[in-house]
């Protein structure tokens, strides 16, 4: 049978933590496959489901959902552990985690404890990334210097044994170089990863061949993104970035199903603007008084933590420069709004139109940051705070006004807007999102 539902892509359009999992979550109970294409279990994405929170860092948040096959994609990096133990919380839950519905990559790249050392070794002030310190980097490090073990090359333990090995050698020098001695046994490391690829192996498929027999079936397929574009390795704010490409068109290499199967890309920003980790922010709130005030404020009420390190993640306004770009790097055809109750309450919001780079006004996001980059303002009115709702007719007129200009200065219409934590706080615009 051949639906008429399009593959939809979901990416974050600022540094990430923009309220994915819930977007997911909401269009994976119309859905058939979730697919997860890049990153890592630096991820943190949180379901809310009733009174309960799922944090879900690795496996596709469709899996919430019976209906839905989850699919871990090759251009994730994978840490057999934290899979092993995010499925054990699951199964806990009562969630069906069997293989029929949880799949993954063989050729997914590995990450081993020796990445993790790596990453956070090399975390030192010269070269603080403020990374998650989960592998990220060095895994796909090892991926791009060939030196990476993909997960079905365990079928072979020895020829797993001889790459491992290579890898292992490689690191533990690099290690001690950088004075670091305590470094586990190779046989340890090695044993261990055999022991949890028995639990593994199970899931593994050629994700790529899945998901083309699931397109020709007139399944639909979504595309998780993880990160935001901001963080893109090639697009973002480098060297302050994560390891991989998290834009749209990256759904296609990290899964194996074509360009032309990806029918509609959604771009989701926050209301505002977070950021975890080391890295410009133009309009991060840092002014003593006022702006501080309601960075504060934004924290406070988002929440904004991290879920992956409970890191304070830092605040400040929408910046619709970034998010011009973001939206053009993309293809992005509709945009979904998150956490529009957390501006609720404040005399004013402010989104930035302009930068002023060394004296000139530009809309430009810039590909250096060597210069001072000074975000210029529109101030729009607050709004009152409101019940999380479903309903527009139940949104504050400013605030109303606020997605206008988002809409109007983007050019792209937001087709979702999510009004608070739970399932049910989100008002579907586009009649194509509703389920
Ligand atoms: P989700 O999917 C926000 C950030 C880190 C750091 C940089 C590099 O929940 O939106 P890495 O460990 O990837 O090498 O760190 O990227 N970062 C995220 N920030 N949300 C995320 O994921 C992130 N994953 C990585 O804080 O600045
Ligand atoms: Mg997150």
């Amino acid at each position: 049978m051949k639906s008429n539902k399009k593959n939809i892509v979901l990416v974050g359009i600022q540094w990430g933590d923009e309220g994915k999992a819930k977007i997911i979550d909401h269009l994976a109970e119309g859905a058939d496959v979730v697919v997860r294409f890049q990153g890592g279990n630096n991820a943190g994405h949180t379901i809310v489901v009733g009174n309960e929170k799922t944090v879900l860092h690795l496996i596709p948040s469709g899996i919430l959902h019976k209906n839905t096959t989850n699919v871990i994609g090759n251009g994730v990096v994978f840490d057999m552990a934290v899979f092993l133990e995010e499925k054990r919380r699951l199964q806990s839950k009562g969630v069906d985690v069997s293989a029929n519905r949880l799949k993954v990559s063989e050729i997914c790249h590995v990450i081993f404890p020796f990445h993790q050392l790596l990453d956070r070794a090399r975390e030192t002030a010269k070269t603080k990334i403020g990374t998650t310190g989960r592998g990220i980097g060095p895994a796909y490090g090892d991926k791009a210097m060939r030196l990476g073990l993909r997960l079905g090359s365990f079928r072979d333990p020895q020829w797993a044994r001889e790459r491992c090995e290579l890898a292992y050698q490689d690191k533990a020098l690099a290690l001690k170089e950088m004075g670091q001695t305590q470094i586990p046994p190779f046989d340890e490391v090695f044993t261990s990863a055999v022991q949890a690829f028995r639990e593994v192996e199970p899931h593994l498929i050629d994700s790529s061949r899945y998901l083309i027999e699931q397109s020709k079936l007139g399944k639909q397929i979504l595309f998780e993104g993880a990160q935001g574009t901001l963080l893109d390795i090639d697009y973002g704010t480098y060297p302050y970035v994560t390891s991989s490409n998290t834009t749209a068109g990256f759904a296609a290499c990290g899964s194996g199903l074509g360009p032309a199967k990806l029918d509609f890309v959604l771009g989701l920003t926050k209301a505002y603007t977070t950021r975890v980790g080391s890295g410009p922010f133009p309009t991060e709130c840092l002014v003593a008084g006022e702006d501080l005030d309601a960075g504060k404020y934004m924290a406070q009420k988002g929440n904004e933590f991290g879920s992956t390190t409970g890191r304070p993640r830092r605040c400040g306004w929408l910046d619709l420069v970034a998010l011009k770009r973001a939206i053009a790097l993309n293809s992005v055809h509709g945009l979904a709004l998150s956490k529009l109750d957390v501006l609720s309450g404040l005399p004013k919001v402010r989104v930035a139109t302009h930068y002023e780079i060394s004296g000139k006004r530009t809309q430009d996001f810039p590909n250096f940051w060597i210069e001072d980059v000074k975000p210029l303002y529109e101030d729009l009115p607050g709004w009152e705070p409101f019940p999380g709702t479903c309903k527009e007719s139940d949104l504050p007129k400013s605030s109303l006004h606020f997605l206008k200009r988002i809409e109007d200065y983007t050019g792209v219409p937001i087709v979702m807007i999510s009004t608070g934590q739970k399932r049910e706080e989100m008002i579907i615009r586009d009649p194509q999102f509703k389920i």
